[in-house]
């Protein structure tokens, strides 16, 4: 049976299906005639980003979309998730988690209670309601300091904060999964998540002032903070300046839904573990200047010693993805830009 077929029958579960990448990859699954289910406490979203999803998607869109407002670690809330829609839930995309760095080392035990025991809450609903396909959103950051690249999958996964140590165990408990219950898994490794929806109705809305680099620039572009600040110029990189490998929010929503199908298409069980990247990492100073191209506005920035806790450069190998799913990353860091300034022109509040 091809993957439509099956989802033909069947509806899928976005677990914080109202963040950034969950809300970009809910339209896209939409549009692909998806019938789905979001559980979101908003705890770090706006329902609002569902009703924008809705707007972009096609009319009959609302008809296929069951919003629960619930927590990812309650029973009960996941109950009303599984049983919301007629149809049986086929797979999972979990989302939800809590991603901050700093605040995993001040409240260590909130992270290992959301993103482990959240996770562990989901599998024992998973359990109760049959469904045993799960897409885990795990991090770059599991690679710790790395010191070689490209990174691949296979490489040693030393995490060096409380953040990183609850996803690589998030990580490692769905694999048991895989070989106690047969269960197909993937363990999606994000590297740096940017940019916006083309359309400039959806995108990332951090609260107060952003600790991310990308929705930085664009409030220095907005005139809402005066410069950048540049962590660290002394990096041994190629201009001393931090380098990550960025990918369009766009292009990582569409990689889920080829995780999706490929699972689908799996009669047993699986476990696959992907970066998601581009393969190409910037330097904070390439993204200032890229972003001053894009959008013809002045970034003014000045330079800082280094943030701690910051590593001096992730970049992906993107080509387990290219083989298993036939999927890459094809907008530009220009596209990054723009969508991004796009969004934060014709929101200058976020969702508020
Ligand atoms: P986000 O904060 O925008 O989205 C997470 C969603 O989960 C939010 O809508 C939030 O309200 C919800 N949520 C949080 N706790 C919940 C709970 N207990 N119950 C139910 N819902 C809950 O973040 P994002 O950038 O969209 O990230 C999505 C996932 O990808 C996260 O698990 C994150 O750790 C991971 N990730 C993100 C990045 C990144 O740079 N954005 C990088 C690597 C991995
Ligand atoms: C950070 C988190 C990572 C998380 C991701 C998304 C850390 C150490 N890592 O990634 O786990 O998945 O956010 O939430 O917190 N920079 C500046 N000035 C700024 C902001 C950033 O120079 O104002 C630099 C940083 O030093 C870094 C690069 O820009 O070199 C990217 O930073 P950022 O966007 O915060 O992402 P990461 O630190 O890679």
């Amino acid at each position: 049976m091809s993957p439509s077929a099956v989802t033909a029958m069947a509806a899928l579960l976005l677990t914080g299906g109202a963040g950034f990448i969950g809300s970009h990859t809910l339209l896209v699954l939409l549009q692909a005639g998806h019938e789905l289910v979001v559980l979101d406490n908003f705890a770090n979203s706006s329902p609002i980003a569902l009703d924008r999803v809705l707007e972009l998607a096609s009319p009959d869109a609302a008809g296929r979309l069951h919003r629960v407002e619930g927590d990812v670690r309650s029973a009960a809330d996941l109950d009303r998730a599984f049983t919301a829609p007629a149809k049986p839930i086929a797979g999972v995309v979990h989302f939800a988690g809590l991603k901050a760095v700093r605040e995993s080392v001040e409240q260590p035990l909130l992270y290992w209670d959301v993103n482990l025991g959240g996770t562990r809450a989901l599998a024992e609903a998973m359990g109760r309601h049959h469904c045993d396909l799960v897409v885990f959103s795990s991090t770059a950051t599991v690679y710790g300091e790395p010191q070689e690249f490209p990174l691949t999958e296979a490489m040693p996964t030393p995490p060096v904060h409380p953040y990183a140590q609850t996803k690589l165990a998030a990580e490692q408990m769905l694999a048991s999964l895989v070989r106690s219950e047969g269960w197909r898994v993937a363990s999606l490794r994000y590297f740096n998540p940017v940019g916006a929806h083309p359309s400039g109705r959806i995108g990332e809305d951090p609260s107060g002032i952003p600790n991310n680099l990308f929705p930085y620039i664009t409030q220095v572009a907005a005139g809402r903070l005066e410069h950048l600040r540049v962590f660290g110029e002394d990096y041994p990189t190629r201009d001393g300046s931090g380098e990550r490998d960025y990918i369009h929010v766009m292009d990582l929503a569409e990689a889920h839904v080829a995780t999706l199908d490929h699972l689908m298409q799996q009669p047993g069980p699986t476990q696959i573990t992907l970066n998601l990247g581009t393969g190409e990492a910037r330097s904070v100073l390439e993204v200032v200047h890229a972003f001053e191209q894009a959008t013809d506005i002045a970034i003014p920035y000045e330079v800082l010693p280094r943030r701690a806790g910051d590593v001096p450069k992730l970049e992906a190998s993107p080509e387990s993805a290219a083989k298993l799913l036939g999927w890459r990353a094809s907008r530009s860091l220009e596209q990054m830009c723009r969508d991004g300034w796009a969004w934060q022109q014709a929101n200058p509040n976020g969702y508020r």
